[in-house]
């Protein structure tokens, strides 16, 4: 994979092809580049704002808060959200419950600021998918991979 800042741009730009370039989308951008490049580094943040035309540091701020440069050792990350609502609906508990699972899966499970599906608390995402109502069980699905989770 390349890491040539014009190669990024170029192939963020194709990837951006696809994104409505609105700011709520801005997110999913952001995962999908995290997607080809299990990363997200300065070169794409730049990528993704010219792209997008959003400012570099409102790009930035979005990947920051929610943690996207954080890859820790190749783990699969799974975010849980663990906002107001979620945590009322037992985030926390999903998180407790799935440590040792992920654990022994490679998966590095997440406390997430709301991911934006407040009325389907707890929400759960792992960069390909978002699980709403989330249970013990999809919990653990989404740890094993299991794509119906
Ligand atoms: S509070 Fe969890 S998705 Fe909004």
């Amino acid at each position: 994979m390349e890491t040539d800042k014009n190669a990024v741009a170029e192939r963020v730009s194709r990837l951006m092809e696809t994104v409505p370039k609105d700011r709520g989308q801005l997110l999913p951008a952001l995962w999908r580049v995290f997607e080809e490049y299990q990363r997200i580094g300065p070169e794409m943040i730049e990528a993704v704002s010219n792209a997008m035309n959003i400012p570099y540091a409102e790009v930035f701020g979005v990947a920051s808060f929610y943690a996207l440069f954080d890859n820790a050792a190749g783990h699969r990350p799974i975010y849980v959200c663990t906002d107001v609502l979620c945590a009322l609906k037992g985030s926390e508990d999903l998180l407790a419950v799935g440590e040792d699972a992920a654990q022994g899966a490679a998966v590095a499970l997440k406390e997430s600021p709301c991911l934006g599906h407040c009325d389907g608390a707890p929400a759960m995402f792992d960069g390909h998918r978002t699980v709403r109502n989330a249970t013990r069980a999809s919990l653990m699905a989404m740890i094993r991979g299991e794509s119906h989770a």
